[in-house]
This record gives structure tokens, sequence and C-alpha cells, in this order.
């Protein structure tokens, strides 16, 4: 019935694409959908690789069968327990009373929370190893990339990391499945858009598992959103070990929150001097309107940020204030930091931006400009000097 997306002879895809869904966790914008990924391996045993979100299970069951036909499933892989992925494995089970499920110590509790099953369960640890007959499984911790209990799995004859939420992205897979099948670099901003916002946290986690992965021969990585990675493996485990870094390049993200322009002005005019000093890279967002999981991915990749804010009842504007506290909750690392701010009675915006840096230990650039009312010639001048004085510390770092 389906024709069956092979990674190898006997690995074979089975993931779905959701493009219903609005919001991926309930809260981060999916304009073109997600992708669930799932495997089969079939050899002398059958292993199932993870399952999908429990809306997607009836796509998920008719791609299973039809790879298996009547064939047992004799293990289900449980690389992550978030619901997007063991969404199903209540259902996998009815199917496949038999099925033994694999996980680690703090895959097995999870199990039992969420589905109640105490039966047919198999504890792995760091290195442990399952034979499928010409296949072998090996399972690696990795703890928090993105949950305690997540690990990823190893199959060595054909050399597939499956890496759980690792390396994955939103976007759904629309007929390519590989990444050389499609115009990969969507996925480039996608892929930091997801890692920022949903494994940014956990930066050194994420450089444990990339020292172990540095003794694996890897061909294949097969994650869990997006598509399936043998051409650009090298480049995006060079993605994923600068972004756990905090390490940035030349640019300046321009953030504002503003209700009549007068801050939008201010950064306008900020940005415009930074590009007379030559810096090519600059992107502007209000914050009301660009939805802050863009915002940030963004700041992971630039080395500069210049946030302004009109001051609301006394406070950040409400939408900027959500932006620096998810910032905050992430823990953003090694930034310079231009501040604006605007007010027409007090003026407090530009005193908690300028508290929000120094707590995340960004490097203030210059002193807050903050203006009362319009923008007038002493301010317009002193977001002028800032974004020269930004435009200076980028070129500095030049070489
Ligand atoms: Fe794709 Fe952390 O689940």
């Amino acid at each position: 019935m389906y024709q069956s997306v092979k990674l190898s002879d006997s690995i074979f895809y089975v993931g779905v694409n959701d493009r219903r869904t609005e919001l991926f966790e309930n809260m981060w914008p999916l304009p073109r959908g997600v992708a669930y990924n799932s495997y089969i391996i079939r050899d002398e045993k059958v292993a199932l690789i993870d399952t999908v979100e429990i809306g997607q299970v009836e796509k998920f069951l008719k791609k299973v069968r039809s790879v298996l036909g009547d064939q047992p499933v004799d293990y289900l892989v449980i690389n992550h327990m978030e619901p997007d992925h063991a969404g199903s494995v209540n259902i996998i089970r009815q199917w496949y009373p038999d099925i033994k499920i694999v996980g680690n110590k703090k895959t097995l509790p999870m199990v039992e929370g969420f589905f109640e099953i105490t039966d047919n369960l198999i504890e792995v640890g760091e290195g442990d190893e399952i034979d499928l007959g010409s296949h072998k499984l090996q399972f690696y911790m990795a703890p928090m990339v993105h949950w305690p209990e997540t690990m990823v799995t190893y199959e060595h004859s054909r050399k597939v990391l499956f890496s759980g939420d690792a390396f994955g992205s939103f976007g759904t897979l629309d007929g390519g499945i590989f990444d050389d099948e499609m115009d990969f670099s969507y996925f480039h901003d996608e892929m930091r858009r997801y890692y920022s916002n949903i494994v940014g946290k956990y930066g050194s986690p994420v450089q444990k598992v990339l020292q172990k992965l540095q003794n694996l021969d890897i061909k294949i990585i097969a994650s869990t959103h997006g598509p399936i990675i043998r051409s650009h493996i090298d480049e995006v485990l060079q993605m994923y070990n600068e972004w756990s870094r905090f390490q940035t390049q030349e640019g300046v993200v321009v953030a504002f929150a503003s209700m009549y322009g007068h801050t939008e002005e201010m950064a306008e005019v900020t940005a415009r001097a930074i590009a007379e000093e030559g810096i090519r890279d600059i992107r502007m967002y209000d914050v009301s309107k660009t939805h802050s999981s863009y915002i940030i991915s963004d700041i992971f990749k630039y080395k500069a940020v210049v946030l302004g804010s009109s001051t609301y009842a006394s406070e950040l504007h409400p939408n900027m204030e959500a932006l620096v506290n998810k910032l905050k909750h992430i823990g953003v690392r090694d930034h310079y930091l231009g501040v604006l701010g605007s007010f027409t009675w007090a003026g407090t915006a530009a005193k908690h931006l300028k508290e929000f840096g120094e707590a995340l230990k960004w490097e203030i650039i210059d002193e807050p400009v903050e203006e009362k009312h319009t923008l007038k010639k002493q301010k317009y001048d002193e977001c002028r000097t800032l974004g020269q004085s930004i435009a200076e510390k980028l070129k500095a770092e030049r070489n």
C-alpha cells in the first residue's frame, strides 16, 4: 500500500506529518507544521524506534503495518518520553501485546506514570546493546537533551544515530525525507529555532552528548523531527557545537516594543547608525508582531542585541517582558546589549532592560538611551552614538 521510505535495506522511516497543530507544546508557532519521526529496523528481531503524537496514530499504524505486515514488533525503544514521541505507546502495545519496551532507569518510571505499564520493560544503561540479528543497537544517555530520561540509539551495521530531539527541526517533510532531497536551507533556520527555544537552556548537556558522538562513525542522523540527515552531518554537528557554546556571528537583533511609534523610531535610528558603520546583518523585530521564538532564534545567531521598550504601568511593555523572561529562562549567554526606552510621565523600561542584561551578564554597551515623549535632538544623537558603539564592538572582533 505505502511505498516505504528506506534508510537502508532493512531500516524504514515510518514518521508522519502534522499540518494541523498551530502551536508545538501549545507555545511555538508551526507555520509549516512539524514531523514526528519514527523508524523500524526489521531483522531477526524487529525494533520500533519511538512512536508519534497520539493524534497521528492512525497514519502511523498504517505505515508500520505496511512495512511489517503481520510480523510482530519485538522491541519499542523509547529515546524520549515527551508525548509528541511517546504518545502512541499504549496503542502500539495493544497492537503488539508481547512487545518489550526499552528505556533507561529514568524512562521506565515515566512509562509507568504516563501509561501504567509495569511489565515487559527492559532497562538499558550507558553503552548497553541489543542484538537484532545483523543489526546491533547501542544506547547512550543524553540527559536534558531534552528531558532527563532522553537517550540516543546508535545502530552499528548501518551507522545510524537515532538522535531523539537532537538535530530536529520544525517543518513537515513535504515529499523529501532526506536532507539531500530538499532545499535544506529552510531547515537551518527551523533547526535553530527548535534548538534555541526547546533545548537551548541545556547547552552543557548538549556539549556532553557531542563529546560522546565524536567516537561514533555516523552516516545518518535520524532525528524525531525534521529531515533525516545524511549529506550535512558535519555541518549540523558543527551548528550544534556552536549553539550549545553560545557562539554567535557578527550581526545585531533589534527588538522593540512600541505603543505609538516612539520606541520604534529610536530603534530605527540606532539600526541605521549600525548599518552606516558597515554591519550587514541587522534583524529588526516588533515584539508585538513576531513570535518570540523567531527573535530568540536570531539572538542565538547574532552577537549583539538592541532591546527597546516603552514603559507600561511602570514596567516593561508586557510583550517585551515576555521576551526577556524567556531569554532569562533559557540563560542565553555572551551578548552585547544596547538599551532603548521611552515614556510619558515616569520612565522605568530602560532600567528594567539594563537589569535584565546584567542578570544574564551580557556586556552593556554605553548607557541606556531613554526619551520622554517624542524623540528629540539630544536622544536622537545618543541613539546614533549607541549604534556606532555597537558596530565598533562587533568590528573589533573581526579576524
Ligand atoms: Fe520532540 Fe522533547 O520532544
